[in-house]
């Protein structure tokens, strides 16, 4: 729903006014891919506690932006129900919405996220310098508050991304050696399968013991005595 709304005083006002809806447009649209790219991502993150906390933590916090865009859109005159949520083109340089499973996929995530980030801190400054130029100065509140935000998302990253890149090798460790054991394992059964005898021979049997001599009885003639005897 428009408001009534003071016309531009200058030309120059005008045309801040016109950049600054179609930007919080187009911001609004990036912040809606943001969320479906973050939610997509949590499934990869399961094995990075701090990292799938504060991705959930931010996906709040984009759902809120969000809204306080159209607040800002409904502010300039613009109905917030009509915004069209057009995927941005400039957000999909850095992210699909599923990055797949490729074997990097949470260190290109975290990259992307990062890239996306400094991106929207971008934007927001942007979006405040419009406000002002456009004589919307009531809009700074909300435009800071999200700025805020994202200059946070964008400092947790900076200073875990050593860490998460540290935990995805361990990860990557423990799998190659669960990995290797397997194969030796396998290794090792084909090993003991070709050891064995093959059908069509007769299996192993221990040798016979050597049959004992018989003692010679001592009452007994020793051989050939009794020819010499006789
Ligand atoms: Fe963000």
């Amino acid at each position: 729903m428009s408001t009534a709304q003071t016309p531009p005083s200058s030309a120059f006002e005008a045309a801040a006014h016109e950049t600054l809806v179609s930007t919080l447009r187009n911001t609004h649209a990036q912040e809606k891919q943001a969320i479906a790219v973050l939610e997509s991502q949590l499934k990869l993150l399961t094995d990075y506690p701090d990292l799938h906390a504060r991705v959930t933590a931010h996906i709040v916090e984009t759902r809120e932006q969000a809204r306080r865009l159209e607040a800002g859109l409904e502010a300039c005159g613009d109905s917030a129900s009509m915004v069209k949520d057009t995927l941005s083109s400039v957000m999909g340089l850095g992210q699909s919405s599923v990055q797949g499973l490729s074997d990097d996929a949470v260190l290109k995530a975290v990259a992307g996220d990062m890239m996306t980030e400094h991106l929207e801190i971008a934007t927001y400054r942007t979006l405040l310098t419009l406000a002002d130029m456009a004589g919307k100065p009531e809009l700074r509140p909300r435009l800071e508050e999200t700025l805020h935000e994202e200059e946070e998302m964008a400092a947790w990253f900076d200073q875990n991304l050593d860490a998460i890149t540290r935990r995805f090798v361990e990860i990557k460790t423990s799998e190659l050696q669960a990995h290797a054991a397997r194969r030796s394992e396998i290794a090792t059964a084909e090993e003991e399968s070709t050891a064995e005898p093959k059908a069509d021979m007769a299996p192993d049997t221990p040798p016979a013991p050597p049959v004992p001599k018989e003692p010679r009885r001592p009452d007994a003639p020793a051989a050939g005595a009794a020819r010499r005897d006789g």
